[in-house]
């Protein structure tokens, strides 16, 4: 007995997939070389040669609500080895970037984040913000380049209390609000995922179980990097990935310390708690900005900043190093790693210049990377960092429908 099946192409979602990187798509003559050679690819229900017959077809409907391409790690592989150059690998990224585009509300951001067009006015944001408290403060303190004792102080100009930690406060306030709505979309999305049979494994386990364990492997130990691959390229992508998320984890530890120490922790331990321990006073010490060099926090903080420069070397030569013939980078790609650039040159760039005391470029380079700063929180669940979300909830529910291996222990 034949089934008819009716496809119903959109031509208008295939154009739009080229436009974010799926230019090559048409190329495929559906060999499965892809799927056959893909470190990650499940046996049953192979990716990507799958997803290349459906971007051809136009499914969207398909394609928008794939799991899979949160399982890809962009390794190339497929893509080296594809006889035509359809580039099946650059397909997954740009579903990505599509679901970067429209998971999160308001999608309007998605829009501006998704072409080099938007840009000017993404900056113009932060710019227009910051630039006004510096003229509002330079009116107050009669200088653009303020001392205070003989030294630069970037809080005198850009006080903390009532400028810089509210701003930042409602920006992550916002950035979380917003992933709220994409996780719920994303989730929405997987609902009809089929479930795969696993053998061995009684009844299916609940989300958050397989959230903790893609956090322990996937997230602490970048088990699925490592299971890319062993050539140069792969460990490269590995190792630098690896350095770029722990300084951020360091960043984040002392962000968090600094806003703690600063917004009330130090006198909650010591006056409430009536806390008295080194580490209630190291706490409280680093709550009064600048720190001395030699303050614990401080030295995390210039770690995170040490490994954060080493993680983007190793990820911006391994992209420039890329063969376009095979592999190609998109808009996305080159934001996400010009904009962590900017906040690791502007940062290490204030702390120099602060240390040695030049307030007419201190100032204008910290000005910079608050507008840095900014573009990568505000705009995040819209941009390919979204993947640090996105990326853990497809692969924790790839776990529990059983379209994922359970863990390893
Ligand atoms: C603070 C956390 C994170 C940061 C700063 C970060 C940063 C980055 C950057 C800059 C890239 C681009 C590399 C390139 O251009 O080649 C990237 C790619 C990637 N990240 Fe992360 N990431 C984070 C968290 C995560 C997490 C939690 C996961 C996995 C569960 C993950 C998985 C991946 C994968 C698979 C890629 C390659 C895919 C692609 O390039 O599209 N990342 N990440
Ligand atoms: S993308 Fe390339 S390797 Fe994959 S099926 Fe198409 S032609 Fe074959
Ligand atoms: S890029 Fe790597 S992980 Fe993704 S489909 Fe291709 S071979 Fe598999």
């Amino acid at each position: 007995m034949s089934t008819n099946v009716r496809v119903q192409p959109d031509l208008k979602f295939v154009k739009e997939l080229q436009s974010v990187g799926g230019e090559s798509l048409k190329k495929c003559y559906q060999c499965a070389t892809c799927s056959v050679v893909c470190p990650l690819s499940p046996a049953d229900a192979p990716y990507p040669r799958k997803e290349m017959v459906w971007a051809q077809w136009g499914l969207k409907d398909r394609l928008l609500t794939d799991i899979d391409i949160w399982l890809c790690h962009n390794c190339g592989t497929c893509s080296d080895l594809c006889p035509r150059g359809a580039k099946p690998g650059d397909l997954l990224a740009a579903l990505r970037n599509m679901a970067y585009r429209n998971l999160a509300k308001p999608t309007c951001i998605g829009k501006w984040m998704s072409s080099s067009n938007y840009l000017p006015l993404l900056l113009l944001i932060p710019a227009a913000i910051y630039m006004l408290i510096w003229i509002l403060r330079a009116g107050v303190l009669k200088s653009f380049f303020p001392l205070k004792d003989g030294a630069v102080v970037y809080g005198h100009l850009f006080p903390g209390d009532f400028t810089i930690d509210p701003i930042f406060g409602a920006v992550f306030l916002f950035m979380v609000i917003a992933f709220a709505s994409g996780i719920k979309n994303l989730l929405a999305s997987f609902k009809g995922m089929p479930k795969t049979f696993v053998v061995g494994r009684g009844k299916e386990p609940g989300f958050l179980s397989c959230l903790i364990d893609t956090i322990k492997e996937e997230v602490a130990q970048h088990s699925r990097f490592r299971d890319c691959g062993t050539a140069p390229k792969d460990v490269q992508r590995f190792q630098g990935h690896l350095f770029l998320f722990y300084a951020f984890v360091a960043l984040a530890i002392v962000t968090g310390v600094v806003a703690t120490g600063h917004w009330g922790g130090e006198f909650f331990l010591k006056h409430v708690l009536k806390f008295d321990d080194p580490l209630t006073n190291l706490l409280a010490a680093a709550g009064h900005t600048p720190m001395s060099l030699a303050n614990p926090v401080k030295v995390l903080a210039n770690t995170g900043a040490l490994a954060m420069v080493i993680g983007l070397i190793y990820l911006t030569k391994r992209r420039l190093s890329l063969d376009k013939a095979k592999s190609s980078s998109s808009w996305y790609d080159w934001y996400l790693l010009t904009v962590i650039w900017s906040i690791c040159i502007t940062g290490v760039g204030s702390e120099f210049l602060r240390l040695v005391n030049i307030p007419h470029l201190a100032y204008p380079t910290y000005n910079l990377h608050l507008i840095s700063v900014f573009m990568l929180i505000a705009y995040l669940p819209w941009s390919k960092l979204g993947h640090l979300v996105y990326r853990v909830v497809g692969i924790a529910y790839a776990r529990k429908i059983g379209r994922m291996p359970p863990p390893r222990h």
